[in-house]
C-alpha cells in the first residue's frame, strides 16, 4: 500500500514539480512518507518547489508537543527531504479564536490556488481528515469536537487517555471535495467495514468519506484485510 501510494504522489510531483499536495496524519501514511524519502535521498523526487497543507491538527497542541501533527510532519517527512518549512502548512493549533484560525487556513487553502492531490487516510468510524461523523457535511475549515471512538482509536499514541485533545481544527468535506485528485490509503481488517461503507454504502455524513463517491478522481489503495468485506 505504502509503495503503490508513494509512486501516485511521486508522479505528482514529477509531473508538476511545484504541486500543492494534501497531506494526511495518522498511523496508515507512515510508509508512504518513509518511502518518498527513499525516493528522494535516491535522487528520484525533488520536493524544492511543492508545496503542502495538512488536513488537521489537534486544537490545544503546541507545535513542539510530540503528538502535534506538525511534530508528526517533521519527523515523518519534512526534515527528511529539501521541501521549504515555508511551503508547508498545518492549522495552528494554539489559536483560541477558532473562527479567526478557520477563516485564516480557508484562505491559506486559496491562496494556494487549491490542492492538486490530497492524501486522506480513513477514521474506524469513516471520517476524514478529522471531519467527524455528523448530520451535515461542513464545507470549509471547521473546530470539530472528536468523538469518543475517535480519542479512544488515538489514546494509543498519548501517555493517557486524559492527554488526547478533545477538539481539533480540520479542513471542511467541502474543501477535501475540491482537491483536483483524491488518493485515498487504507490497510488492515479493522478498516474493513467502515471501507466497504466508503465505498458501497449511501453516501451520508453519518459516514464522511462516502462523499468521495462523488469526487471524480479518486484512487483508493487498500490492502488485502482491509478489501476484505467488499460486496462480491
Ligand atoms: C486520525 C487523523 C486522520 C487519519 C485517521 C486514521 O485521527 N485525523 O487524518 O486518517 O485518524 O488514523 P490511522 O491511520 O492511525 O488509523
Amino acid at each position: 500500500m505504502s509503495r503503490q501510494a508513494a509512486n501516485i504522489i511521486a508522479a505528482q510531483i514529477i509531473t508538476k514539480p511545484d504541486c500543492v499536495l494534501g497531506l494526511a496524519t495518522g498511523s496508515t501514511p507512515i510508509g508512504t512518507y518513509k518511502r518518498l524519502i527513499e525516493m528522494y535521498q535516491a535522487g528520484d523526487l525533488d520536493f524544492s518547489e511543492v508545496k503542502t497543507a495538512n488536513l488537521d491538527e489537534y486544537r490545544g497542541l503546541p507545535r513542539d508537543n510530540d503528538q502535534s501533527y506538525y511534530y508528526f510532519m517533521n519527523q515523518h517527512l519534512f526534515q527528511s527531504v529539501n521541501i521549504h518549512l515555508e511551503n508547508t502548512n498545518i492549522p495552528n493549533g494554539t489559536e483560541p479564536d477558532a473562527e479567526k484560525e478557520c477563516s485564516r487556513y480557508d484562505k491559506v487553502v486559496k491562496d494556494l490556488g487549491g490542492v492538486d492531490l490530497q492524501l486522506l487516510g480513513l477514521g474506524h468510524n469513516g471520517h476524514i481528515g478529522f471531519n467527524e461523523p455528523s448530520d451535515h457535511f461542513v464545507k470549509g475549515t471547521q473546530c470539530v469536537d472528536l468523538q469518543e471512538s475517535t480519542i479512544e482509536a488515538n489514546k494509543r499514541f498519548f501517555e493517557d487517555i486524559s492527554m488526547v485533545p478533545r477538539q481539533a481544527y480540520t479542513m471542511g468535506i467541502g474543501t477535501i471535495m475540491s482537491a483536483k485528485k483524491i488518493l485515498l490509503i487504507v490497510n488492515g481488517e479493522g478498516k474493513a467495514d467502515i471501507l466497504a461503507k466508503t465505498i458501497c454504502g449511501p453516501i451520508t455524513p453519518k459516514v464522511p468519506a462516502s462523499i468521495l463517491q462523488m469526487h471524480p478522481d479518486v484512487t483508493i489503495v487498500a490492502d488485502e484485510a482491509a478489501l476484505s468485506k467488499m460486496p462480491k
